[in-house]
């Protein structure tokens, strides 16, 4: 809290906290975190429970309803999600208006919001009905959009979701089946997907989530307020460390190489940061990173990839890292991200997609969050103010008397 009666034109004291690394901006019942002790609850349930033992659209309805489903809810909110999953057949102009080197990224921020064009059912906020029938929608609709990115990108034709597969499965044959050649979803990719799916799907008031609920707060169309969190995730700090984990890994090559990217990390001159290592909450083991870490092993011997150079960097690194002196004392440890771009790209998605994928599973915590926002009735519109520093008032001079 500090004294703003110095500064032009203000009076009182106002909290300045850059960053909210200390200002709770709601309340929510959605998404615990104990940074200090690296845990992760979704309603109360541990992390790894739910990735060891559910599956995403599992996750999803316990993320927006509170509660885990009974078989025949988990049923019956399968079949409605399976019900979304098309897209409007105008919606193909919105992806070929695009270059084919667009960045997914770019693409999902205009499809997704292109949405809000699309069904005028889903304004009424204020109707619990309606909100529901645009989170399935949202929810639905992401592994196509998805899907479709990804195949305008490698100038492939669109593939049609198909609705008995499961959720993840279905996306994967999206993205993966070419016309005129046989597909089958390998069902441990499949599995192996849905899980970290399950380990993206919230992560309480981050910066992308915090963008949907300030956008959210003027009431401002569902569809549009996931957009805007899909711009915000896209950032390197954020969603886009996973991208530049992947990047930094390849460029890093080879073991030997590795204490000279320590080095740069460490030097204050140099803007150079480790990616996929530090958090802003977790000032320990991030839980999803353990489970990740995990999950790229599965993958990769599922592949029958025995040796991979990028693992065997990221091991070695982040080995090197844990007892550096100086990850030790700013408690950096490896984030979800660190090792989650190794197993994207073994199951075949090119780096520019792994942002998307993390927006997809992302989704349904952007749209509990909105819910949950519009619900509450102490629930304003967003307006944080300002420390002003800038020129005290002054009279206009004219462009003739400026000199
Ligand atoms: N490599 C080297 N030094 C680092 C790193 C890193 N990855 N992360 C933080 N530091 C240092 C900072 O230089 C700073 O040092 P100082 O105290 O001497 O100034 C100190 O640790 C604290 O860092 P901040 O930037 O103040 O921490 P903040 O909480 O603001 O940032 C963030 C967290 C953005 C995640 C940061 O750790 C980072 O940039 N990491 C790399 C990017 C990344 O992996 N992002 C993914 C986050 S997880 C997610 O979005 C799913």
């Amino acid at each position: 809290v500090i004294d703003i009666s110095k500064l032009y034109g203000q009076t009182g004291m106002f909290t300045y906290d850059p960053g909210f690394t200390s200002t709770a901006s709601c309340e929510s019942k959605i998404t615990y975190i104990d940074g200090d002790k690296g845990v992760l609850l979704y309603r109360g349930y541990p992390i790894d429970q739910l990735a060891e033992h559910g599956d995403f659209l599992e996750t999803c309805y316990l993320l927006l309803y509170g509660e885990l489903p009974t078989a025949a809810q988990k049923a019956d909110f399968d079949y409605r999600v399976t019900r979304h999953t098309m897209v409007h057949d105008q919606m193909n102009r919105f992806f070929t208006g695009f270059r084919r080197d667009a960045h997914p990224m770019a693409i999902m921020v205009a499809c997704v919001g292109a949405l809000s064009a699309f069904y005028h059912d889903s304004t009424d906020i204020s109707d619990p009905h309606q909100r529901m029938v645009a989170s399935m929608r949202m929810i639905a609709k992401m592994p196509t959009l998805a899907a479709m990115a990804y195949k305008y990108h490698v100038g492939q034709p669109f593939v049609y979701p198909q609705n008995d597969l499961d959720y993840t499965s279905n996306f994967l044959r999206m993205c993966f089946a070419v016309p005129a050649e046989e597909y089958k979803v390998n069902p441990v990719l499949s599995r192996a997907l849905d899980r970290i799916f399950i380990l993206h799907a919230d992560h309480e008031q981050n910066a992308s989530t915090s963008t949907v609920r300030l956008a959210g707060s003027s009431g401002a169309n569902p569809f549009a307020c996931i957009a805007a969190g899909i711009a915000c995730l896209w950032g390197p700090a954020h969603g886009g460390a996973n991208e530049a984990a992947l990047k930094m890994l390849e460029e890093i090559g080879t073991p030997d190489r590795i204490p000279m990217y320590i080095q740069k990390a460490k030097d204050k001159n140099d803007p150079f940061r480790l990616m996929g290592f530090g958090h802003r909450v977790y000032k320990n083991y991030d839980p999803r990173a353990r489970i990740m870490q995990k999950t790229t092993h599965e993958v990769l011997s599922e592949l029958g990839i025995k040796d991979d150079p990028l693992l065997d960097v990221a091991m070695e690194l982040e080995q090197i890292a844990l007892k550096d002196d100086y990850f030790v004392e700013k408690k950096l440890y490896p984030n979800i991200d660190f090792y989650s771009g190794i197993t994207l790209k073994a199951m075949g998605f090119p780096t520019s997609m792994f942002t998307v994928l993390f927006a997809l599973a992302r989704t349904v915590g952007w749209i509990a969050q909105w819910s949950e926002m519009i619900e509450d009735p102490s629930q304003r519109i967003g307006r944080p103010r300002q420390l002003y520093t800038g020129s005290p008032e002054r009279d206009y001079v004219t462009v003739a008397q400026r000199g």
